[in-house]
């Protein structure tokens, strides 16, 4: 039985005293649910917030991470540095890298490489833009994602992935996939995962259902059978809408 997580990715919200005030009343109330918490803040309160975190049940990673090693690159943080303070996830190919970074399927498979040679565990966004949704070719769209980067890594760094399938249509929008398309596409990269890898691995992988995920509809998606919780955007930077969602997470 595969265990639900519930991650908060903030984006690029929150100063530090609202993070540590969001820290303070979340983490006394998720405690000892069963479920795995993420946190993704920005880079900036990284460290502060892991330091001040006197619980267990959270587990903390960065938004994005690099995909060279070291180097003449300003502005930019390496997997081996996150690895110095002790993070534990990275999102690679979120929507909003992809569209206003413009990362590709290669530069998403090079920062996951990166991440995994520091025993980061990428958090591997997927998920289809509405134009392709409306001709019904998100199958092909993710797949295409899939076979440019995450099945590019060493097989044995597979099982150790989480993935999350985002529409990108639904981020941010206030617009949510049913949890009929949401299952659908769930069941569709396990059985992508089960022909190039194995079926033990599909059927020990965590796929996160997320865009536009929120308290109103949580329990409803977690409830499919291939949806193993949720990345949460806007509705993670409200701690008792939060709090919420992970209890939505308990089977
Ligand atoms: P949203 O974002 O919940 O605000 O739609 C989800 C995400 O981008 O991970």
């Amino acid at each position: 039985m595969r265990t639900k997580i519930v991650a908060a990715n903030w984006k690029m919200n929150l100063d530090i005293n609202e993070a540590a005030e969001w820290l303070g009343a979340v983490s006394p109330q998720v405690e000892s649910l069963p479920c795995e918490v993420f946190l993704f803040p920005s880079f900036v309160m990284l460290g502060d917030l892991m330091d001040m975190y006197e619980g267990e049940k959270i587990l903390f990673g960065a938004q994005n991470c690099s995909d060279k090693e070291a180097g003449a690159y300003t502005g930019e943080v390496s997997a081996k540095q996150l690895a110095s303070i002790g993070v534990d996830f990275v999102l690679a190919g979120h929507s909003e890298r992809r569209q206003f970074f413009g990362e590709t399927n290669a530069v998403v498979k090079d920062k996951m490489l990166q991440a995994v040679q520091h025993e980061i565990t990428p958090v591997f966004c997927c998920g289809e833009p509405l134009t392709v949704r409306e001709k019904n070719g998100q199958r092909e769209f993710v797949k295409q994602q899939l076979e440019e980067s995450l099945f590019l890594l060493p097989p044995a760094a597979i099982s150790e992935i989480v993935i999350a399938y985002e529409p990108v249509w639904a981020i941010g929008t206030g617009l949510n996939a049913t949890p009929e398309q949401a299952q659908e596409m769930h069941a569709y990269i396990r059985s992508l995962i089960a022909e190039r890898f194995s079926k033990k691995t599909a059927d020990e992988i965590q796929i996160l259902y997320g865009g536009s995920c929120k308290a109103t509809n949580a329990r409803e998606l977690f409830a499919c059978a291939d949806v193993d919780g949720g990345l949460i955007g806007g509705a993670s930077l409200s701690a008792d809408e939060f709090v919420q969602i992970v209890r939505d997470a308990q089977q």
